[in-house]
């Protein structure tokens, strides 16, 4: 009975940043998040993902032990904590960590030197992630750390953070102010920051930190609590559905008791955290917190091995493991432990680890078949666990467990047994036994926060044979799991042929062909062949060291194998008692020059609002207090592609508990319009008939946002897709049935010069080649959100987290039928935008100002991230064909393409896609270029403006041509590339208007100065003497140039003096995070100080630009297309001209008057004689200079894992031009941040959808952003000064997305180093090496690579070893 209000546990108290809090009846479904954004002023923990995924909701908890006298504190996800389980506990969000009012956090203030917070809505969770490491840290017995520091080391100070995501970054400024608290940091090794300048002596460094002292190094648990913990011990009380029984004997009581008798549904539950996963909001009318019972929290060892209770957390398990390392007697078992312990830190991150159990793992994979680590590596080690099923306890083996009938909710797991694996056992001197044991779990990311596409953990006992250098296998154990199969398994087979054989070529061959037979995924699973190809390749990873061809191995071919797998020989590293383990970031330079011309423009001034970001103070959408009586909407959207919508139902037949109304295309009392473009409208709710899946078909509006997502989720459509034709889903379709966009003439691109020439012209051609592309989702990690509020005279003011609020204007009035002055939309911040808060924020306002308008409430929305996803459209996919005509020294004469670009059921901004992909594309001299460009109306979702939209997929398509020239010419990629750049006049020819003048072309010099600065032409040796020697790891290292336009808009401005000479500015740009407000305040204090009055020096501090409202400053227009900080910028600079020109005489008469004037003095008499302080105006740009090139390269290096497909990015180094940059420290953090979301594109993010085009990638189980183990580990940016521009903003040039482009150098390094392989398969297989030309496709996904690099390449290998070998005894 959802809905209904639940006695929760009886009484609940608690802490939230010292503040007492007593709560009694709680839904014991709510999630300490929830208390926290509902039931607290405290708002720095926001909801991003709602699955553990991403890290924005992370708090530190605080608990303590009554009888130790001792505090534990933790990170945790407080999106999946249960608000019962936090009784007795200490809760310290962002806020509580430091805040304006009582003084920033040294974390805080470091975040925002270091330039590590852009649109601040992951930073809280950021600090909070950090703050826990640093007081965890500060509880060990290391040495003290100097001032100032921390006793964290560099590796753990860049993995407190590792399973936070920040969408904006490309996290190295992140890692920099991580590092800068640990002990152990070379301070040259920090980056660019407000703290010091350059060439200042490390002592210098170290003091112009924030200081961390001893107090805000630790967490102070709350001495009211303490008492009263002491006196409340947690009790199972009857009546309530939160139990918290304190014995085994009391769990057994209450399990036979009424209370959780047959008909209730009951849950255990220890961490919560499983329903990250099992998201469906289940209902239970009980719950039983086993977190107290003694035996399950135990951790006991004795002669036969460890025993962990179930309820015991993850982290702590790693603990005990690592500890058991320690331990001097059973050598052989000291390395399994840490093996296994390792592998356990892989599993999700930190502040899930933190509460999620052992046994809740165990019991999801034995139940619900999870794709469990943990199962899969207990399995190998033959882990017996202890059940209590009908009140009867029984030891049973892990093995036998899983094979078991899935547990019933009424029996408990107990305990794990993990035996000591001593050699004594079996093995004397004479037999020389060796214990291997290994674990292997690749995944999308390296670090975990990901699942692994397969897992494997193998233990052997071998024999090796001096004399005859052989090994003999005398046992073995070989699991698996998470490849598509209900439980993780043992290769039984495949162990029993092993045994007792000597290891061989032949013996490995004959065993890998047996485990092709028992590794086989279930049907549906995706990427089934190449899971069941890793299996192989880490069977044979783990024995081939020990086979007759580790001859070879141990000579380096197989780099770094066999080195600490024989565990007997094993030391462990110390460095003062800390396990020492590489930095994700080995290093990372920034170059930028700084001007002082037009001060304090051009100064790295750290972004506005950066401290509040990081004590969680600055206010989103969705941390504006509620209105009274505000309701909260969740859409309803359509499942098919193309189909009638008869009606809507619930399940319980009307509308259910606490829905108000739903609202559907029949509600509205103007337009059916949800969104505008100059291109069109896109109806805000689809009418009888659906247009595509993910479509809006109604709005469900409730008392709680929790309550109107589960009523959407849960309603019924009623579809008929009767005497309708096929939905179109595909470009082909949409060829077949005529079915386009129109572009508009002025926005078609020309072709250049004469292709048939230039084909007749060519050497060699190549024909018809085709490729594609795939979808990208904005992943902003604040979803859509909107507050509306209907105000008096029939007007509405909506708050809304868009990049056009004028747009968004337009259209609600158009919906709601009222005159535009009725409507007001106010934006202070974007949580995050990358283009798809543009078009697609619409309608989420929309709707909320519909149903407010018709239930005259407030309604507000956030929308949880699967309707996001599935909503968002994102990047554009596309098919291209192209034919190239080329001379044999790699010059192209000729380029034809047909593109089509597979646009939705609306035009949204598709129409603009021929003019941006072209731009990118004619980064080349392709000597003559024609196309054919068709932008498909589809049955799918409208694809939207995503960050470089069109230039991104076009600078793919360049390379890709370039790339196959160079494979067909069996030329150096680097030489092609190189002689198809332009020269001034090709440019001029391509570019026309935009080509500037000659010295601004400065892609020549950057491609020069970048081979010098990466010193490319040394790597390219290296890297070939890298391959020759090493056979399951290849490197590729690749140069890429970008050539991107943008375009200047009109955009207005407005600029106020206050009376005690402060500043407020309104722009028509919004804050996305990407800095806009930093330098519009830069460039009004610069325009400002231009009246050249004393006290102007540090005007910055005295300006404050103001949210975005739209009937304050109209004609706004779209935050997007890279310029509209320098657009605002401009805006700002001429209302500061009119101010300073009517300032001037005043000030000359003061001047005469007093000999110097002050500026508070000027403007108190400027009030005095009524002087008009306050203009606006609207900055047109010139339209012969509107549009301009942005110049940038790419050196990129990668080495690809030939057994897994994973590819490691092991260094980039940009140089990009920014003209004069207006804000260096912002730019540069532009620069990384898109290049690290490009990356994301091109290696990572899978935005797939089922048949009918509805999106499967829900969110962050399935959607892979980069985190911080996935950024270059060498990351070298220089920002280069090109001087003076003369019809720039101040000769500036935009930053935010054409470094995403360079991204592509990371994918053409990828090719590079797959071609390696290639080669090697074909020498292998006996064919020519020559022949090894390929599409790689996008993303380059592990699965993809792995599959270019030859799925079979381990069996080839053998095959070729083994014949090898007979050639050579014949
Ligand atoms: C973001 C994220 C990433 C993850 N990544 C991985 C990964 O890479 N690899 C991996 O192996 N796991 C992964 N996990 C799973 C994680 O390990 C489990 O969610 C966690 O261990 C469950 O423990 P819990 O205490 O939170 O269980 P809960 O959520 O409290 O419980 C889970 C289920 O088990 C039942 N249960 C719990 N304890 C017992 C018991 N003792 N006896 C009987 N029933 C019990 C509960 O009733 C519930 O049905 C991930 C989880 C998250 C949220
Ligand atoms: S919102 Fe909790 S982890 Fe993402
Ligand atoms: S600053 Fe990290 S997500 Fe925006």
């Amino acid at each position: 009975m959802r809905g209904q209000r639940q006695k929760g546990i009886q009484r609940l108290v608690f802490a939230v940043n010292g503040q007492r809090f007593e709560l009694s009846d709680v839904d014991p479904s709510t999630t300490l998040l929830e208390f926290l954004r509902l039931g607290t002023p405290f708002k720095s923990a926001k909801l991003s993902c709602g699955e553990g995924g991403c890290g924005a909701c992370v708090v530190l908890l605080s608990k303590y032990d009554t009888v130790k006298d001792q505090v534990e504190d933790f990170s945790i996800s407080s999106c999946l904590t249960l608000l019962c389980s936090v009784n007795g506990c200490s809760i310290t969000t962002a806020e509580g960590l430091g805040n304006s009012k009582v003084g920033f956090h040294p974390i805080q203030e470091r975040f925002a030197g270091f330039h590590a917070s852009q649109c601040g809505f992951c930073t809280p969770g950021l600090c909070v992630s950090l703050f826990s490491a640093i007081v965890n840290a500060e509880k060990t017995n290391r040495p003290e750390p100097f001032l100032g520091f921390s006793k964290l080391t560099v590796c753990e100070a860049e993995k407190a953070i590792a399973g936070n995501l920040c969408r904006c970054t490309g996290y190295r400024p992140i890692i920099d102010a991580c590092k800068s608290f640990a002990a152990d940091v070379d301070m040259e090794d920090l980056g660019f920051n407000t703290f010091w300048r350059k060439g200042e002596s490390n002592e210098l460094k170290k003091s112009r930190l924030p200081l961390l002292t001893h107090n805000n190094a630790i967490c102070m648990f709350p001495e009211f609590l303490k008492k009263e913990i002491k006196v409340t011990v947690p009790v199972a009380s009857e009546g309530y559905c939160w139990y918290s029984p304190v014995s085994l004997q009391q769990l057994k009581s209450l399990l036979q008791s009424n209370e959780v008798g047959n008909g209730t549904s009951m849950k255990f539950v220890v961490g919560n955290t499983g329903s990250g996963y099992y998201k469906q909001q289940e209902h239970h009318d009980k719950y039983i917190d086993l977190r107290y019972v003694p035996e399950l929290s135990m951790i006991r060892k004795d002669q036969m091995g460890i025993e962990i209770g179930a309820a015991v957390t993850i982290s702590r398990a790693v603990e005990v493991l690592k500890e058991e390392t320690k331990c001097e007697f059973h050598q052989g078992g000291k390395m399994m432990f840490k093996k296994i312990a390792d592998h356990l830190e892989k599993i999700a991150s930190g502040f899930i680890r933190n509460s999620a159990s052992i046994g809740g793992n165990l019991v999801m994979a034995q139940r619900k078949y999870f794709p469990s680590d943990l199962t899969t590596v207990l399995l190998a080690v033959d882990t017996m666990v202890d059940v209590m099923a009908a009140q009867r306890q029984e030891r049973i083996t892990l093995e036998e467990f899983l094979g078991r009938p899935p547990l019933d909710s009424r029996s408990v797991l107990l305990s794990i047994k993990i035996p000591y694996w001593d050699l004594s056992r079996n093995s004397s001197p004479e037999t020389n036994t060796e214990l291997l044991f290994d674990t292997y779990r690749p995944a999308p990311r390296p670090l975990g926060n990901a699942l692994p596409y397969l897992n494997a953990a193998f233990l052997a006992e071998v024999s090796p044979s001096k004399s005859s250098n052989t090994t003999m296998v005398k046992e073995c154990k070989l699991a698996f799991g998470a490849y598509g199969t209900k439980h993780s398994i043992r290769a039984r087979m495949v162990e029993k042929f092993l045994i007792g054989k000597v290891l061989s070529g032949g013996v490995l061959y004959d065993a890998i062909k047996l485990l092709e037979t028992v590794v086989i995924p279930e049907d549906g699973t995706s990427y089934s062949a190449y899971r069941s190809s890793l299996a192989i390749g880490f069977l044979f990873k783990f024995l081939s060291p020990l086979s007759d061809i580790s001859v070879e191995i141990s000579n380096g071919l197989l780099n770094g194998y066999g080195s600490t797998l024989l565990l007997k020989n094993y030391t462990i590293e110390q460095n003062n008692g800390r396990l020492t383990s590489p930095t994700l970031l080995s290093s990372a330079k920034q170059v930028v020059q700084l001007s002082q011309k037009y001060h304090p423009v051009g100064e790295p001034l750290k972004k506005s609002g950066a401290t509040i970001q990081a004590s969680g103070e600055a206010v989103f959408v969705d941390d504006i207090p509620s209105p009274r009586n505000c309701l909260h909407g969740a859409f309803i959207y359509s499942r098919k592609p193309l189909a009638r919508v008869n009606g809507i139902k619930f399940k319980p037949g009307s509308l259910p508990d606490g829905v108000t109304a739903l609202i559907s295309f029949k509600d509205i009392p103007g337009e059916n319009v949800g969104s505008m473009t100059i291109f069109g409208t896109e109806p805000l709710f689809a009418d009888e008939l659906t247009q595509c899946a993910g479509q809006r078909i109604a709005f469900v509006v409730a008392d709680t946002q929790k309550l109107a997502d589960v009523a959407a989720n849960d309603a019924l459509v009623d579809y008929d897709i009767e005497n309708l034709e096929p939905p179109i889903l595909s470009v082909e379709q949409a060829v077949e049935r005529s079915s386009f966009y129109e572009v508009p003439p002025f926005l078609y691109p020309k072709a250049v010069g004469d292709v048939s020439k230039g084909m007749a012209e060519a050497d060699h051609k190549i024909l018809s080649a085709e490729i594609k592309l795939g979808s990208q989702y904005y992943f902003y990690m604040e979803t859509q959100t909107a507050l509306a509020v209907p105000d008096e005279d029939n007007c509405m003011v909506v708050y809304s987290s868009i990049q056009c609020p004028e747009f968004c204007h337009v259209v609600i009035a158009k919906c709601l039928g009222v005159p535009e002055h009725n409507v007001r939309v106010i934006t202070r911040r974007v949580g995050g935008g990358f283009g798809g808060k543009s078009i697609k924020a619409m309608p989420v306002a929309t709707a909320c100002a519909l149903a407010a308008h018709k239930l005259g409430r407030p309604v507000r929305i956030y929308v949880n991230r699967k309707t996001d996803m599935i909503m968002a459209g994102g990047r554009h996919p596309m098919k291209i064909t192209y034919s190239v005509g080329f001379k044999s020294n790699g010059k192209i004469t000729a380029l034809q393409l047909e593109i089509l670009i597979k646009a939705g059921m609306s035009a949204d901004i598709s129409p603009v896609m021929p003019h941006n992909m072209l731009c990118a594309l004619k980064k080349y001299d392709w000597g003559a270029l024609s196309f054919d460009i068709k932008v498909c109306r589809t049955n799918l979702q409208s694809r939207s403006a995503m960050r470089a939209p069109g230039e991104v997929q076009s600078t793919f398509i360049a390379e890709a041509v370039i790339e196959h020239v160079a494979s067909t010419l069996s030329m150096e990629v680097d030489s092609v590339r190189h002689i198809n750049l332009h020269s001034y006049d090709s440019l001029r020819l391509f570019f026309e208007g935009g080509a500037g003048e000659p010295l601004e072309y400065t892609l020549p010099s950057i491609w020069d100065k970048l081979a010098l600065t990466s010193c490319l032409d040394h790597r390219i040796e290296m890297i070939k003497e890298f391959n020759k020697n090493n056979r399951w790891q290849k490197r590729g290292i690749s140069r890429v140039p970008i050539v991107h336009e943008v375009m200047q808009r009109p955009t207005p401005g407005k600029v106020s003096i206050l009376r005690d000479g402060s500043v407020v500015v309104e722009v028509g740009g919004i804050e996305l995070g990407q800095g806009l407000w930093t330098k519009v305040k830069q460039m009004t204090a610069y325009a400002l100080s231009l009246i050249q009055c004393d006290g102007t020096g540090d005007l910055v501090e005295k300006v404050r630009v103001i949210q975005s409202d739209t009937l304050s400053l109209i004609q706004g227009g779209f935050t997007a297309g890279s310029t509209t900080s320098e657009s605002s910028c401009e805006a700002v600079r001429l209302c500061c001209n009119i101010l300073v020109e009517r300032l001037t005489p005043l000030k000359e008469k003061l001047v005469e008057q007093m000999g110097a004037v002050k500026w508070e003095t000027l403007i108190l008499q400027a009030y005095l004689n009524a002087v008009d302080l306050s203009t606006n105006t609207l900055y047109v740009p010139e339209f012969s200079s509107m549009q301009y090139l942005n110049y940038g390269a790419a050196v990129s290096e990668v080495e690809v894992n030939l057994l897994t497909g994973e590819t490691t990015f092991l260094r980039t180094d940009i140089t990009y031009d920014c003209g004069q940059s207006l804000n260096p420290a912002v730019d540069l953090g532009q620069i990384e941040g898109a290049f690290v979301q490009g990356i994301g594109f091109f290696m990572l993010e899978e935005y797939s959808e089922n048949s009918d085009g509805l999106v499967v990638a829900e969110g962050t189980w399935t959607y892979k952003i980069p985190t911080v183990d996935t950024i270059p580990k060498q990351f070298n940016v220089e920002i280069l000064s090109s001087g003076h521009h003369e019809k720039r903003v101040l000769s500036s040039k935009a930053s935010g997305e054409p470094p995403l482009l360079l991204a592509v150098s990371i994918h053409c390094a990828t090719r590079a180093a797959i071609e390696e392989a290639r080669k090697q398969l074909l020498s292998w297989r006996g064919q020519d090496e020559s022949d090894s030309t390929f599409q790689l496709p996008v993303p380059a996904t592990p699965p993809v690579v792995k599959e270019l690099c030859g799925l079979d390449s381990v069996e080839t290998f053998l095959q070729w070893t083994m014949a090898t070998k007979c050639g050579n005894s014949t």
